[in-house]
């Protein structure tokens, strides 16, 4: 249960491998995150949710392939996305009820049409924290427009990731394909 609890905002859970270029990339994205949730004026339980998901999301990234298989065989995942689903399992191991927390930091490097706001800011806090340099002031300008036009920026970071993939013939999972389409039928922003 350690390392999950509302008092301790900044703290990663304690069975997190993360060297310190991680540890600097997870909170910068929490702390664009914590910014969102303040322009956005989300209640106090909403923007803990996310700071949680933050903290959780790449806690197993710096993980060796035999740490990862003790939190949850990897099964059907790419190893480059094992991390995630892997750090979802230590969380509920770890205490963590919330689904949509659990679902945001299982799908993070993914996709995920049925997430709820929790994933989706997370997704675009991933990508767009400012730790990232390549075109940073394309990235800054997407940034500023997420806590008014969260839908949009999805759709446009969603394009981007995805892009990524295709432009460097890399597989698409399902899952991805999945959100996409969620997002470009515009059927994203009605019960979430
Ligand atoms: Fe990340």
């Amino acid at each position: 249960m350690s390392g999950l609890a509302t008092s301790e905002p900044s703290s990663l859970p304690a069975w997190a491998v993360v060297r310190p270029p991680r540890a600097g990339h997870i909170a910068r994205v929490e702390a664009l995150l914590a910014g969102w949730a303040e322009a956005r004026g989300v209640g106090v339980a909403e923007a803990a949710r996310w700071r949680r998901a933050a903290r959780l999301h790449d806690a197993l990234r710096d993980a060796t392939s035999r740490t990862l298989a003790r939190h949850l065989p990897r099964g059907a995942w790419p190893k480059g996305v094992w991390h995630g689903p892997a750090a979802a399992a230590a969380a509920a191991a770890a205490g963590e009820t919330d689904p949509g927390v659990l679902d945001a930091v299982r799908y993070h490097s993914v996709g995920f049409a049925e997430w709820d706001e929790v994933g989706r800011m997370l997704y675009l806090a991933d990508y767009l924290e400012p730790g990232r340099t390549h075109e940073r002031a394309a990235l800054d300008a997407i940034a500023a427009r997420v806590p008014s036009e969260p839908e949009a920026m999805l759709r446009e970071v969603a394009a981007r990731r995805i892009g990524w993939l295709l432009a460097r013939g890399k597989p698409v999972m399902v899952q991805t394909w999945e959100f996409w389409n969620s997002l470009a039928a515009g059927d994203s922003s009605s019960s979430r």
